[in-house]
């Protein structure tokens, strides 16, 4: 049974990186509300969670793209009593372009839906959130980013622009809500081996002619570690984050890319 009354939410739940943060949350018997578009896939997800560990998991489907699906969220979340003492926002991902002027809808489609929906989203969850930090209650929102967030890629053109967005803003926010006990961090990935990555990795190995291994091997060469993270891994370090490792920490970015960032 779960070991706490309050819950975490965590968007892009039924992603790659979604559901090995659930399934670590819930086997640490953290209850849980998992938001994503695809209510089926929730529910599925809550279903597999039971089976880790008995427990409180609620699906809530929302589409970050639609303000008032992210208004009616929050108004749930407050009518059913939900309590929050942490968030684990993943903003829908930019998808890969070289391209750093794109049409201005491009640019409305994609801030909507990976800025100002999952930040719209965050705004709704607050009533939600009970902090009082002279009692040691304290609420912790894991922001996932990307490298992008400390040095501008090639192929990443959106993405440069909206993951120094999101820094600036969960700066700004940590400013502003630390004082109530509400810290704000964000976790900058670099690749990470999700099933959806893996198949573009075999895509590219078939494209090269080279085998899997092969490919995953000239990917990483530049990586210190020599690898890309998993999703487990990075699980581990969103529970930490939610937990006592971030008592005394907010607005901080973590870089989590296997030293693949060169700047200090
Ligand atoms: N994987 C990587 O290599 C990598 C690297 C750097 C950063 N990241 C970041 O890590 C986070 C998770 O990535 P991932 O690889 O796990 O992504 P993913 O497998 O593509 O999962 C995306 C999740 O977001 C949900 N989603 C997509 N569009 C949505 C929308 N409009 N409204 C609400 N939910 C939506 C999806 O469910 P539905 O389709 O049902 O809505 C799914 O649960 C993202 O913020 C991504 O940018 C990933």
């Amino acid at each position: 049974m779960s070991t706490d009354s309050r819950s975490v939410l965590v968007t892009g739940a039924s992603g790659g990186i979604g559901r090995a943060v659930c399934a670590r949350l819930a086997q640490s018997g953290r209850a849980l509300v998992l938001a994503a578009r695809d209510q089926g896939r929730l529910l599925a997800l809550c279903d597999e969670l039971q089976s880790v560990r008995p427990g409180r998991y609620e699906a809530i489907p929302v589409d970050m793209g639609d303000d008032l699906a992210i208004a009616a969220f929050g108004e749930r979340l407050v009518d059913q009593g939900t309590v929050l003492d942490g968030v684990v926002m993943m903003p829908p991902q930019m998808p890969p372009t070289n391209d750093c002027m794109p049409p201005n809808d491009t640019w409305r489609t994609l801030f909507q839906r990976s800025f100002i929906g999952p930040l719209g989203l965050l705004k709704a969850a607050i009533p939600a959130m009970q902090p009082d930090p002279a009692q040691g209650q304290r609420v912790k929102v894991v922001i996932i980013s990307a490298i992008t967030s400390v040095q501008a890629l090639g192929n990443y053109a959106t993405s440069n622009v909206l993951r120094c967005a999101w820094l600036a803003e969960a700066k700004t926010l940590a400013f502003a809500l630390g004082a109530r006990g509400i810290h704000i961090n964000t976790l900058s990935l670099g690749a990470t081996l999700t099933p959806d990555y893996m198949a573009s990795l075999q895509r590219r190995a078939e494209q090269a002619g080279v085998s899997f291994a092969q490919r995953l091997a000239d990917e990483t060469s530049n990586i210190p570690l020599a690898k890309y993270g998993r999703p487990e891994e990075v699980a581990v370090v969103v529970e930490q984050l939610l937990g006592a490792l971030s008592d005394h920490m907010t607005g901080a970015n973590l870089l989590h890319d296997g030293g693949f960032t060169r700047a200090y």
